[in-house]
């Protein structure tokens, strides 16, 4: 029987549709409007999308979204400027530096110059320490996006075996974190395994899994044999090849052996943007007390 699919896209309007009446409530409340600033270095075509979307999500959600464009050879001090302009205006409610940035800029300089109360992409040293302490200020919109389509699922997570495969600092470490975390809520207290590209005997790990997630950024990694029968497949992977879109997961063939999986397109993909959206009112309401 193929796996049932697991609607990102249908979760995701769910969500930003509960955004936009807390969006209008607490406007309407404190007289603010949630103010989104993304910068964008450069014009790689896909980031100029993910951009361009999360403007409109934001402007649909009763959000204001700004895009600050820079040139792809702007110098690494111009930008740390404009980080530390933006960070000392009281208009300005969430900052989200878009990546990747060009080759001479350092992510890490510029993402730690970001003000921590502004830091909607969690990925500020000192947010990343409080989410990975159990109290966290913001949510890492990918990790939340895909905690949210498990607990909406109703798919249990606590005392369940999740294999991640994958370790990266957006997805992978971060996941791990809130899916291991003794919180009295759903979509927490699992048992977590990461793996990555050095992990020997893979398959045999993945094969544990009694709900794999998929961040490895390779695409249709993860194959038929990898997935235990009856397993829940999360699809992380975003990789464009000549055919177009596909995730870190052979769909095809694993959607035969799983019991639910999440599509590349429609799955994982629109629930980041759904969880800025709830960072962005958090930020603004910490802001604004
Ligand atoms: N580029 C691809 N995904 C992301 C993300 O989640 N945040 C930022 N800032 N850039 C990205």
């Amino acid at each position: 029987m193929p796996a049932q699919l697991l609607d990102g896209k249908r979760i995701a309007e769910a969500l930003r549709l509960e955004t936009a009446a807390e969006v209008s409530a607490w406007s309407a409340k404190s007289g603010v409007v949630p103010h989104l600033t993304v910068v964008l270095v450069g014009e790689e075509a896909a980031s100029a999308v993910y951009v361009r979307n999360k403007r409109i999500a934001c402007e649909k959600a009763g959000i204001r979204g700004s895009v600050l464009t820079l040139p792809a050879t702007v110098p690494q001090t111009e930008l740390l400027e404009l980080i530390a302009r933006l960070n000392t205006d009281p208009d300005v409610h969430g900052i989200l530096v878009q990546l990747p940035l060009p080759k001479h800029v350092d992510p890490q300089a510029i993402l730690d110059a970001v003000a921590p109360l502004k830091d909607v992409d969690c990925f500020h040293p000192e947010n990343v320490g409080l989410l990975s302490q159990g109290r966290p200020r913001f949510l890492p919109c990918t990790p939340a996006g895909v905690q949210q389509i498990l607990m909406r699922s109703s798919i249990p997570v606590a005392g369940k075996h999740v294999v991640v495969v994958g370790r990266s600092e957006i997805v992978g470490k971060p996941l791990a974190l809130m899916l291991m975390q003794k919180q009295p809520v759903d979509g927490a207290n699992a048992t977590v395994t990461v793996c990555h590209s050095r992990t020997e005997g893979l398959a045999q790990v993945t094969r544990t899994a009694d709900i794999l997630v998929a961040a490895i950024g390779l695409p249709d990694f993860v194959k038929a044999e990898m997935v235990q029968p009856g397993a829940v497949v999360i699809d992380v992977g975003i990789n464009r090849v000549e055919k177009g879109l596909v995730g870190d997961v052979d769909f095809a063939a694993v959607s035969h052996v799983a019991a639910a999986i999440t599509p590349v397109p429609g799955g994982v993909g629109p629930m980041t943007i759904a969880m800025l959206l709830q960072n962005t009112l958090r930020a603004a309401r910490g802001l604004h007390p």
